[in-house]
């Protein structure tokens, strides 16, 4: 095998360049050797300001990320409100009563009487809390119900709750308190109190209890001695121990997990959320502030139950808790793109732009105004401070989008001039209406990527050639998706090389956001997410210590720098196997060739689907394959290879795939797509981990019957695709090898440097800093590094975890990098610009 090296600069943003330096070689038996580089940075080219929100944090509900989460009520339903979603989800559990059961007599107690529970909604506690449950005894006794919290209740012993709910009776005989208290799976107590004999109408009553026992799986017993029906809503159980010990507050440890990243803004409420399944499912923001017992649930299109009693209140407080800006998403009129096409009539818009000014009321108005009073009475009469308002998630571009978005963005321009609106890019890494946006002047727009770790390397310079004149970016929605949807090192490790790029565009990208952000163990519809969790312990995954090691080694201002590949270990981008392919067409192959040398068709094996091979050519059939793949028996490698291809359709829908860089039975690597998606595009997409990511596309297709002379040159980490001649695609990827962010911090005087390596070999750095007048001679180091599979789970959360150590620097010095790692290294210095 032949390595070339090669030199890498990243002067300033927008200025990629690629130039050779020499030729040395290294031989496969020595490939193992280290890299080694020559890194430059120009302390006195200080190109772009990073932006001071750069890395923030995104909340949705999904995962069960609220309730059950991070809002830290243990009663599951308390309120009576689930039902099934059985028309949308195949979920069917849910039913009013679920989580509740009659309650079982404690152990060595009397035994209880029996009873049934019916939910009611006669004479409710008001209009948005309808059902309540009525329980019954026909004899004289004690009796009452139990709840399962989320999958049982954590207690910790002498930890105190607070517990309250809203109880009446009638066709009553008797005279005894409510108990309220803990109970094991066994029948132990661990823990009791004794609240008010209700009356006759509803009456909130409330108490502490103290847990004498720590366990996972209690549950809360309400119980009263007497004959009749007890009526019982919004049954409620809080640690005290909240996060700053707020009432109706959130998890302790979760948002200890949120704080330690150094979060600077929290979008919120999502994501698909935010339109919800249609029109009716949407967040209404003002259904989730005021006093809990009076906000009217929603269902959750994640396929569960929100009861809002983590709503916008509590969210803007949590802002302010953790010092982040809030960006709220507003729901725009339209429904999610991916599950309906409801839209509201443009002439009933109004009550929904109402909707988004009154909430930056509710943020930021005078206590005397309708929204500022309300927030005032839940106990915070200052504004919030509202800055940024989000108008839409991911919206798909439709006219009927792009007849609602600027509706809103004018209303709120007008009331509210001082509002950044966040426009949104729509959906995948073709910002399909990021015109929209930049006509509408939003201040950025938000695009989304859940790709494969190959993507993220390949779009290290995703940015570098945006336009300067058109609206920022935010990317807010983002993650590595391996193998498996697995959190490995190498998937975080691929986040941070991204992310390297996007410091040196920090003009540009003006903010990012991992998502999602939560995922409780069990109860999971999305995977990877940024932080798991149960009812007691959290796992913070590789990828979010790559987001803490960027965003607390931000700095101020990148300065320019450059690598020098000196020697490589790594393999050259496009080493493998190639090969054909099809997607419900059929087509035939009658010449392939490596460099102009023609290749064996006999010896093609099919890896997917059947290719016949006749008279010297290579037939597949099938209309109904996708895909179908044939791949060379020989593998190639080299700084270029160019492979050409003599192939025409014979039937179906679409066109050709030129497979390149995978291996023997065509897995990883890439595709050409010829006349994909219809037979309306071409597009190079990439394979990693069992997933694939479309890296570039352009329109186009192709005839039938017709001979097409295709050919892909892979040079260096540059592709460029032809047909009979004409260049359709050509990008640049990113490498595999090392991946610098260069920074200054004005406040502690530091330069920062952040390394990335997701290669096996060591790299050998040799670090050189010009237009300093002096450098510390040692510097501070953090480093994430391991196997490249690497997972930090419930059994080993710390299999991969930040490390702090000390290291010898100075204007000069030499630096190993391990494989698989990233590393911040912090270095005191005084720069002559
Ligand atoms: O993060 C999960 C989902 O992914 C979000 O709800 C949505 O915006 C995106 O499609």
């Amino acid at each position: 095998m032949f390595c070339l090296p090669k030199t890498r600069s990243s002067h300033c943003h927008g200025n990629r360049m690629v130039a050779f330096l020499g030729i040395l070689c290294c031989i496969a038996g020595i490939a193992s050797a280290q890299t080694q580089i020559k890194v430059r940075i120009h302390a006195d080219q200080p190109t772009v300001e990073i932006s001071p929100h750069l890395y923030g944090l995104f909340f949705e509900d999904i995962n069960d990320a609220a309730d059950g989460g991070l809002y830290a009520e243990l009663i599951q339903n308390r309120s009576f409100e689930y039902f099934s979603l059985k028309d949308t989800h195949p979920r069917t559990e849910f039913h009013p009563l679920y989580a509740w059961q009659i309650a079982s007599s404690p152990k060595n107690r009397d035994r209880f009487v029996d009873a049934t529970m019916q939910v009611h909604d006669e004479s409710p506690l008001n209009s948005n809390n309808t059902h309540y449950v009525s329980v019954t005894a026909d004899q004289p006794g004690t009796f009452g119900i139990q709840n399962l919290g989320f999958d049982g209740i954590r207690i910790d012993r002498s930890a105190k709750y607070d517990v309250s709910l809203y109880a009446r009776v009638d066709d009553w005989r008797g005279d005894t308190p409510l108990t309220v208290r803990l109970l094991s799976p066994d029948g132990d107590v661990c823990g009791e109190v004794e609240l008010p004999k209700p009356g006759s109408t509803w009456q909130k009553l409330d108490g502490v209890l103290t847990a004498n026992e720590t366990r996972d799986d209690a549950r809360l017993q309400i119980t009263t001695n007497g004959r009749g029906t007890l009526d019982l809503d919004m049954v409620s159980l809080f640690p005290q121990q909240t996060f700053n010990g707020r009432k109706n507050g959130l998890r302790k440890d979760l948002v200890e997990a949120l704080r330690d990243l150094n979060p600077q803004f929290l979008r919120f409420p999502g994501g698909c959320i935010t339109h919800g399944w249609g029109l009716d499912n949407r967040y209404r923001w003002k259904d989730s502030v005021g006093d809990v017992a009076q906000r009217k649930p929603n269902w959750n299109l994640w396929g569960y139950h929100q009861t809002y009693g983590l709503g916008y209140f509590e969210y803007f407080q949590l802002c302010e808790d953790l010092d982040m800006a809030p960006l709220p998403v507003v729901p725009i009129g339209v429904g999610c793109g991916f599950r309906c096409t409801e839209f509201v009539p443009m002439d009933e818009l109004g009550p929904h732009v109402q909707d988004a000014l009154d909430l930056i009321e509710f943020a930021n108005g005078p206590v005397d105004s309708t929204w500022g009073s309300v927030r005032a009475e839940m106990g915070h009469p200052e504004p919030f401070g509202l800055e940024f308002v989000c108008l839409g998630n991911e919206e798909h571009d439709t006219p009927d989008m792009r007849q609602r978005f600027p509706v809103f963005a004018e209303a709120i321009r007008k009331v509210y001039p001082e509002i950044k609106i966040i426009g949104t890019s729509g959906l995948g890494t073709g910002i399909p209406i990021y015109d929209l946006m930049t006509k509408e002047k939003v201040y950025s727009s938000d695009e989304h990527y859940y790709m494969n770790p190959r993507w993220f390397f390949d779009n290290v310079n995703r940015f570098d050639s945006f336009d300067r004149d058109k609206p920022l970016i935010f990317v807010g929605e983002y993650a590595a998706h391996d193998t498996d949807r697995k959190n490995t090192l190498y998937s975080a490790l691929s986040e941070a090389a991204f992310l390297t790029g996007i410091e040196r565009n920090a003009d540009l990208v003006d903010m990012t956001c991992y998502a999602p952000l939560f995922g409780r163990k069990g109860h999971m519809q999305w995977r990877p997410d940024m932080i798991y969790f149960d009812d007691r312990n959290v796992v913070r995954t590789t990828n979010y210590y790559v987001q803490q090691l960027f965003s607390r080694n931000k700095g101020d201002v990148y300065l320019a720098n450059s690598i020098d590949v000196v020697a490589k270990s790594s393999e050259p981008l496009f080493d493998g196997h190639v090969g054909i392919g099809t997607w419900n067409t059929a087509i035939e192959l009658a010449e392939a060739a490596i460099n102009g040398r023609p290749l064996d068709l006999a010896d093609w094996k099919s890896t997917s689907g059947e290719f016949d091979y006749t008279g010297g050519r290579l037939r597949q059939t099938d209309l109904q394959a996708t895909p179908a793949l044939a791949i060379s028996h020989e593998s190639f490698s080299g700084e270029k290879i160019v492979f050409t291809a003599r192939v025409r359709k014979t039937g179906g829908k679409e066109g050709f795939l030129l497979r390149f860089a995978s291996d023997a039975n065509g897995n990883g690597g890439y595709w050409w797509n010829v006349g994909g998606w219809n037979n309306q595009q071409h597009g190079i997409e990439s394979f990693d981990g069992d997933q694939s990511s479309t890296i570039a596309k352009v329109d186009g297709g192709i005839e039938s019957d017709q001979w097409y002379n295709l050919k892909i040159e892979m040079n260096g980490d540059t592709l460029r695709c032809f047909i009979n001649g004409d260049l359709k695609q050509q990008v640049q990827l990113g490498s595999l090898d090392v991946s610098i962010s260069s920074t200054y911090d004005r406040d502690s005087g530091e330069i920062i440097l952040k390394l990335v390596n997701p290669t096996a070999a060591e790299v050998d750095a040799q670090i050189e800093f010009s237009g300093v007048q002096a450098m510390a001679s040692t510097a501070s180091m953090v480093t994430l590094a391991g196997t490249k599979d690497a997972v930090n789970t419930f059994e080993s959360p710390e299999t991969v975890k930040p490390v702090a150590s000390k290291i010898a620097a100075g204007t000069e010095f030499q630096h190993t990098i391990p494989p698989y790692a990233v590393q911040a290294i912090r270095i005191k210095s005084e720069r002559t610009n």
